[in-house]
């Protein structure tokens, strides 16, 4: 096949093309609703209506072929662009089912109408569009790894959706084999069929409506297998889709459980246990269980960098040191915090003890206290640090450093805050005359 080079392809994420999956999605689901009804209802057909209907279906059925032949496809998550290859990929997998449902079998037989092809015969070459639905089974696929929504929720709606497609189908299988029952409506039928197919399916069974004729009861033999086993899918699904659909908050209340039958059994003072239960509901609170460390951990360097930066922007904009700093000095620092959890009145630094890190407030508050906790020199919150003075000077820590309430804080190593210094000298200035200002003060105040 020669490649047309003027015309260009669509990208499989392009919005437009996006869109038209939409509506192609939606005449699907027409199609798969009405066209089932009216092969067997065959009677309310009227000519007309059927033959403009039968115009759109194919125009647009036609048109989502040509399109497929200008949408690149991934496989493998390489994009495939050429059209030669983009065509062979979808005459191996779609095109047959695609070139089936777009068939106007109204007009190709419609002459024969004359010559004894009933209504009801061309409705059931009709019946061919609904094979389309593979091709729906797809695109819904696809709506599952959307992450705009919860996969679970999406998860549910879907087999919900399917269930009463399926159902549907069978319910129209049964009027058809039903035939026409004198004094019923059609929608009365056809209720009668959706309420004999779910009571089938979900093995309720209540015998009002009996298979009467051999196909009825072969039938209803295959609907009960086939329910039988649907039943169990679908019971099994929809709980463990409600099990994980907020699977954070399951791990959270199973982890507070253990934790709490545990306090209980070693005796811990009430006071304690309440303490531990005040600090796992702050972190359900503040970040919904995730320990950002190890949700980081797994991801390569560049994502790794964007994601922090992200979750950190807010508490690097809030720090006055960083404000006009360059973008490699806050990626450097970035990369090399570690968050940490206090709770209110922990020592997060005590004086004469060695230091190892400093530390940056993201939320809460802490004093900076004499050694008997008498003197309060500052209180530092949200957008401060503190704990640089013992690793700007390589001394034990001048003061204490009490927590006023929960705090959320970032630590940076001595190693990393000592390569960043010497990276960035104008930086390591600033922090250097904060640190002596801050020794002033404190002594000023002694
Ligand atoms: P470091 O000595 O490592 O540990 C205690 C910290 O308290 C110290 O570093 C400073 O960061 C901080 N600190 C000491 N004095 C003051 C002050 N007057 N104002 C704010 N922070 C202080």
């Amino acid at each position: 096949m020669s490649e047309f080079t003027g015309l260009k392809m669509f990208n499989p994420d392009n919005r437009i093309r996006f869109a038209w999956e939409m509506v192609v999605l939606a005449v699907i689901m027409w199609v798969i609703i009405t066209i089932p009804v009216s092969v067997v209802f065959s009677g309310e057909n009227t000519g007309e209506s059927t033959a403009l209907i039968e115009l759109i279906l194919t125009i647009v059925f036609t048109a989502d072929i040509l399109i497929r032949f200008n949408t690149s496809v991934i496989v493998k998550r390489q994009l495939v662009a050429s059209r030669r290859r983009v065509f062979i990929i979808y005459l191996r997998s779609w095109l047959l089912i695609d070139l089936l449902s777009a068939l106007p079998f109204w007009f190709i037989l419609g002459g024969a109408e004359d010559a004894g092809i009933t209504l009801q015969v061309l409705n059931f070459f009709r019946l061919a569009r609904c094979l389309k639905l593979f091709r729906a089974v797809q695109t819904l696929k696809r709506a599952r790894h959307s992450s705009l929504f919860n996969p679970n929720v999406v998860r549910m709606i879907l087999l919900i959706f399917w269930i009463l497609i399926a159902a549907h189908l069978v319910a129209c299988g049964w009027v058809f084999i039903e035939g026409d029952i004198p004094g019923t409506s059609n929608s009365d039928q056809y209720i009668r069929a959706l309420y004999w197919t779910i009571t089938t399916i979900a093995t309720i069974g209540y015998g009002d409506i009996t298979p009467k004729t051999t196909v009825q009861i072969l039938f209803t033999i295959c609907v009960e297998i086939i329910g039988a086993g649907l039943y169990g899918f679908i019971i099994g699904n929809i709980a463990s889709l409600i099990a994980n659909i907020d699977i954070a908050r399951a791990q959270h209340r199973e982890k507070m459980e253990k934790i709490n039958t545990f306090m209980q059994y070693r005796n811990l003072p009430t006071e304690l246990q309440k303490r531990v239960n005040d600090y796992y509901n702050y972190l359900w609170e503040t970040r919904r269980g995730y320990d950002e460390t190890s949700v980081l951990h797994d991801l390569p360097v560049s994502l790794k960098t964007n994601v922090s930066i992200f979750l950190n922007k807010e508490m690097i904009e809030k720090v006055p040191l960083f404000r006009g700093a360059e973008d490699a000095l806050i990626r450097d620092i970035i990369l090399n915090l570690e968050p940490a959890v206090f709770t209110p009145g922990d020592y997060v630094v005590r004086k004469d003890e060695i230091g190892y890190d400093m530390y940056f407030i993201s939320r809460g508050s802490v004093d900076v206290v004499s050694e008997d906790e008498k003197i309060v020199y500052a209180t530092l919150s949200s957008g401060q640090f503190f704990g640089e003075i013992a690793l700007l000077l390589s001394t034990p820590r001048t003061e204490t450093i009490k927590t006023r309430e929960y705090c959320d804080l970032y630590s940076l190593n001595k190693e990393s805050f000592d390569r960043v210094l010497e990276r960035y000298p104008a930086f390591a200035e600033k922090i250097k005359d904060m640190a002596e200002k801050r020794k002033r003060e404190t002594e000023s105040s002694k």
